[in-house]
């Protein structure tokens, strides 16, 4: 763990992502988690995604959407590059692709006023 990989968890309330390092780390109803932070549909940065009312980060871009506890695109993306919309067809190819590639898992953990990211 670098001293990076850390986050101070008055950033981290109930329902927020952050990061922390290479990161993206969040608060999904009391449970931290982290996940690796480039989207695996083009790369946006993931810390700055959200969560949805299941728990799933949202990607800030075209809101493909990810189980945290596995890191599998559980939702593909609506759109790509600067178009926001259906994609019918690219939706289930993108998903079927990051069914492959999972974002990275880690363990975050409260420690003192911090979250960091444990190995
Ligand atoms: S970059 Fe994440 S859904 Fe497109």
């Amino acid at each position: 763990m670098s001293e990076t990989d850390r986050i101070p968890a008055a950033q981290l309330p109930p329902g927020e992502v952050g990061r922390a390092g290479k990161w993206a780390v969040g608060n999904r109803d009391g449970e931290y988690f982290a996940v690796s932070r480039r989207c695996r549909h083009q790369l946006a940065d993931l810390s700055g995604g959200s969560l949805d009312a299941d728990g799933c980060l949202v990607c800030p871009w075209h809101q493909a959407k990810y189980d945290v506890r596995t890191g599998e695109m559980v939702e593909g993306p609506r759109g790509l590059l600067g178009y926001h919309g259906p994609t019918p067809g690219y939706t289930q190819f993108v998903r079927a692709y990051a069914k492959v590639l999972k974002l990275r898992v880690k363990r975050a953990l409260r420690r003192g006023d911090d979250v960091v990211v444990a190995d």
